[in-house]
């Protein structure tokens, strides 16, 4: 009986094991078809450049920002600082690898001085810390050799249907 047992063991084991490796093979090739596929689709996937997040998210929000400020509606302000730090997040996160996503924490120190001046509601230190931020979108700008992209206190209002 024990004999029998054991000779069954010997022939089902490798039986088995066969058919799990079998299933484990076809499980592999589903894995490898899933993780192609959606290769592809981070491959195809649209993740905006440093230029495009300057431009869609940083230099609108630092404009409304500003004008938000001036006219002491400090809610619309904090709004605005919220999104225009979600531009400098935006590029820490997809630009990791980049030397934007270090040099970013320059523009912190500022950015910390606006909050402070709004939750003060404080016009005059709005305005000052206003001016040191856009001077550290250029000590930025030129340390990455964009020295040519220079931001200024906004004169004009781009956006005349929006109420500041
Ligand atoms: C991390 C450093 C850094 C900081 C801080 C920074 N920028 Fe930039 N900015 C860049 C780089 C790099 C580019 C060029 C990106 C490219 O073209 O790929 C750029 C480009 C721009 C452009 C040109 C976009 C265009 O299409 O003409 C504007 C406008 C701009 N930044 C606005 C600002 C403003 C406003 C601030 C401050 C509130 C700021 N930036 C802060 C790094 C920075």
């Amino acid at each position: 009986m024990k004999r029998l047992s054991l000779i069954f063991l010997s022939l089902a084991l490798p039986f088995s094991i066969m058919v799990g490796c079998e299933q484990s093979g076809s499980e592999k090739v589903d894995l490898k078809t899933r993780i192609d596929s959606l290769q592809n689709k981070l491959n195809s996937s649209y993740i905006p450049g440093t230029g495009a997040i300057m431009n869609t998210i940083v230099q609108p929000h630092h404009l409304k920002l500003w004008f938000a400020g001036q006219h002491k509606n400090w809610a619309l302000a904090e709004y605005e600082r919220q999104e225009l730090m979600g531009g400098f997040e935006k590029i820490q996160k997809y630009h990791k690898d980049k030397p934007e996503a270090t040099a970013v924490a320059m523009i912190f120190p500022a950015m910390d001085a606006v909050e402070k001046a709004i939750r003060d509601k404080d016009a005059a230190a709005f305005k000052n810390n206003f001016v040191v931020l856009t001077n550290t979108c250029n000590t930025c700008h030129k340390a990455l050799k964009y020295e040519f992209n220079v931001i200024k206190v906004p004169t004009t209002n781009s956006f005349g249907n929006q109420s500041f």
